[in-house]
């Protein structure tokens, strides 16, 4: 019996377009734990933004979830009824949207739109009792309480970002999906937003999906990271076990761009940054294998299956254990 807070099994999502149905996401698998983080990453156009909304239920209407399940506490995501799915989403799982930020309602103060999220989905809640959740959300993401009856003009980006995470976390969930929650902000204040990530998270004991292009971001926060590709996922493992001993030659690629003050610059030569638009998920073939310099005639035939490199660390590479 699984203990993990979700399960994602050869979850596939296609969209329907002019050209035929375009399978977005293709038989994804991956698991989060109560208190754990899973980082997806990969590039713009992967599929980690329609991974989100499928677990959401809020995927575009030309979407369709093509097959696979997603166990959240017991229930399947993929074919609960709606009316469950409304009692599920926000107050159980909730999901800071890419470019969030700037979605704030201008003619109404923060607190109200925090204290809207809160009665929308506890309408039982006195005002007293709002108000207080108000305050110690706000504690929470760092802005002082002194704030709460101000207009989102008045606020910074990174300071909207944080009332948007507070939102997220009105109705105490226990899973949140954050879409890039910190892609439009500086350095600092993006590290002052993934403080607050960190705290929350260790704070409630909540379960994560941190999806971000950006691998040092992912590396900063999570405490497992799944490696996208093309609509797939190609290596998921946990952290450490990623950033050591990368074992598909994107995630190497990615590890290797990621470069400290104290690092010779890493040798990227022979590694092409592979594109979506290559459409080799149709091809059926590995997503990669078009720009792979590891590429061979097996590549081409059908996906890999996963190889175990540990208990904790898979890879879906036919060359897998052949690189150091
Ligand atoms: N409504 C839609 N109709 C058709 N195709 C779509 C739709 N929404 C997304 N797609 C396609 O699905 C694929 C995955 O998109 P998705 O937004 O999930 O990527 P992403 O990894 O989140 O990218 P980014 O990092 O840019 O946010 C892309 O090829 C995209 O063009
Ligand atoms: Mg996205």
């Amino acid at each position: 019996m699984t203990t993990a807070l979700l399960e994602v099994d050869n979850l596939s999502i296609g969209y329907r377009t002019a050209t035929g149905i375009n399978l977005a996401v293709d038989g994804v698998s991956f698991q989060v734990e109560r208190g754990g983080s899973l980082g997806l990453v990969g590039e713009s156009g992967c599929g980690k933004t329609t991974i989100g909304m499928g677990l959401m239920r809020l995927l575009a209407s030309n979407a369709r979830i093509v097959s696979g399940q997603a166990l959240f506490e017991g229930e399947d995501l993929t074919t609960v009824s709606e009316k469950r799915m409304r009692q599920i989403r926000w107050r159980r799982i909730s999901m800071i949207f890419q470019a969030a930020m700037n979605a704030l309602n201008p003619v109404h103060r923060v607190e109200d739109q925090i204290a809207e999220a809160i009665m929308t989905h506890e309408p039982d809640l006195s005002n007293h009792a709002v108000a207080h959740r108000s305050k110690s959300l706000f504690d929470l993401v760092k802005i002082p309480e002194s704030r709460l009856r101000d207009y989102p003009h008045q606020f910074s980006g990174g300071m909207r970002q944080r009332v948007i995470i507070a939102m997220a976390l009105a109705c105490n969930p226990s899973l949140i999906i954050a879409d890039e929650p910190t892609t439009a902000l500086d350095v600092i204040v993006q590290n002052q937003i993934l403080g607050a990530i960190g705290t929350f998270q260790k704070e409630m004991n909540i379960g994560m999906i941190f999806i971000s292009h950006d691998l040092a971001v992912v590396a900063d926060v999570c405490t497992h990271i799944g490696v996208m590709h093309a609509g797939s996922l190609v290596e998921y493992g946990l952290r450490q076990e990623v950033l050591d001993c990368p074992g598909h030659p994107y995630t190497r690629m990615l590890v290797g761009s990621l470069l400290t003050l104290s690092d010779e610059p890493a040798d990227l030569a022979g590694l092409v940054c592979p594109t979506v638009d290559n459409g080799p998920a149709m091809s059926g073939g590995c997503p990669v294998q078009t720009n792979c310099p590891n590429a061979t005639a097996a590549c081409l035939r059908g996906q890999a299956d996963w190889v175990a490199l540990s208990r904790t660390h898979r890879v879906r590479c036919k060359h897998a254990g052949e690189q150091s």
